[in-house]
């Protein structure tokens, strides 16, 4: 196994130091050290993060390969600094039992660019009628802890609250896609003045809300563990807050896209901008930024959504909703809270990994952690070019932008996934 000196890099902001890795570990950091024989790596105005953690990825595989699979996915994660990332379970066919779910994990191994961890469907083929097999899922290979229908809501009030209770034998979570479907029936993009304006049937926030109060409701009574996917209204930050203040174990994400971009975006009709839940206005932008620096809303995720051109280069109200998210989740989080390392490490590594139940993944760069470990150049900026993507798709919203951030190098148990800023393998 290759070892690894990093020479002057900075821990999470810290004063510079070098890092040793070998066999797997971060053996040994100090200023001056030297290793005989380690390939020794710059890490000069370079800060060390813990590997990235991604609690909702799409990576499409199988079914959609021609959107994504599971190995091109875990390369645009590995360059986006991710060291594990939770594969959604709306495939084709869907992740809704042990066999789908090995097959996904066993693809993520051979892959080795990171560890990639199924999330289980709730309820068998996403139809919201009745419960998957969570508990073979769960003993499976795969070990799933997380289940979702992401994509759907689990709308019926009594098959969640059962799902909430099978997941509590084995410490898992339900992820709900907080989607009332009666009242987004027909919907384009979020309810309001500009949906109005543009006549498209809109999405209101309170569709969101509503499941989300139910739900912390029905975890509460419970006693179990609930996560929020993509929040994206103020009034869902009202409700988490209350939830927490109660003590509910309720966990919540957002997602880059929902701290950076607003509706104004439908005025072009371009629908890479379309996407579920829809971009909402600038004063949920600003709760949500609000929420994240507090934790109310606990972690950053991605909800990497790629779509073949077909999908999405066509009239707005045809197109599938979902962004790319994985190679630039890191540079928008930097945008949106500054260098505060640590707070980042908490929100898209920490939190996240203990939220999955990652044991591997989460830990600062220290001596006797495991080498999940990522570098970034907090002083470069780059310009986003959809074609130079790793990802198999191109729906990003940030094309042609200038973004804060770049990632160098990945480390996964010790080996470099990405070495100056290319993928290694
Ligand atoms: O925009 C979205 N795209 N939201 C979802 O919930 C699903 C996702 C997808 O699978 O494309
Ligand atoms: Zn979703």
């Amino acid at each position: 196994m290759t070892a690894y000196l990093i020479t002057n890099v900075s821990v999470l902001g810290a004063a510079p130091t070098n890092l040793l890795i070998r066999d797997g570990v971060v053996a040994e950091t100090g200023v001056g050290l030297t290793a005989a024989g380690a390939v020794v790596v710059d890490g000069t105005g370079l800060v060390a993060l813990p590997g990235l953690v991604d609690l909702h990825t799409h990576l499409r595989e199988p079914g959609r390969e021609d959107a994504e699979t599971v190995e091109t996915g875990s390369r645009a994660a590995a360059l986006g600094g991710y060291t594990a990332v939770c594969a959604m379970a709306n495939t084709s066919p869907v992740a809704d039992t042990a066999g789908v779910v090995e097959q996904v994990w066993r693809l993520g191994r051979e892959a080795g660019l990171v560890d990639v961890q199924p999330i289980g469907a709730v309820t068998v083929g996403l139809a919201g009628e009745r419960l998957a097999e969570l508990g073979a899922m769960a003993d499976s290979a795969a070990r799933v802890r997380i289940f979702s229908d992401d994509g759907h809501c689990v709308a019926d009030p009594r098959l969640m609250r059962r799902a909430l209770e099978y997941v509590k034998a084995f410490d898992g979570v339900v992820a709900q896609h907080a989607e009332e479907p009666r009242l987004t029936e027909g919907a384009q993009m979020h309810e309001g003045e500009i949906s109005t304006r543009l006549g498209l049937t809109g999405w209101p926030a309170v569709a969101e809300e509503a499941i989300i109060a139910r739900d912390v409701l029905l975890a509460e009574h419970v006693g179990s563990r609930l996560h929020i996917c993509h929040v994206s209204t103020a009034g869902s930050v009202g409700v988490l807050r209350q939830a927490k203040a109660r003590g509910v174990q309720v966990t919540a994400e957002v997602t880059p896209h929902h701290l950076l971009l607003t509706d104004e975006k439908a005025v072009t009709y371009d629908p890479v901008y379309k996407v579920n839940p829809p971009l909402r206005t600038a004063a949920d932008v600003a709760a949500l930024r609000t929420a994240l620096a507090e934790g109310v809303v606990d972690i950053v995720a991605t909800d990497h959504a790629p779509h073949a051109v077909e999908d999405k280069e066509c009239e707005w109200a045809y197109a599938r909703p979902g962004m790319l998210g994985l190679e630039t989740a890191l540079s928008i989080t930097l945008d949106v809270l500054g260098p505060q390392w640590d707070l980042i490490a908490e929100r898209m590594s920490r939190t996240p990994a203990r939220i999955a139940g990652l044991t591997e993944h989460g830990h600062d760069p220290a001596p006797g952690a495991p080498a999940n470990l990522t570098l970034v150049d907090p002083a470069a900026r780059r310009v986003i070019e959809p074609t130079e993507l790793a990802s198999r798709s191109c729906n990003t919203p940030y094309a042609r932008m200038t973004l804060p951030g770049r990632i160098v190098a990945t480390f996964l148990r010790g080996e470099a996934t990405v070495l100056d800023g290319k993928a290694v393998k």
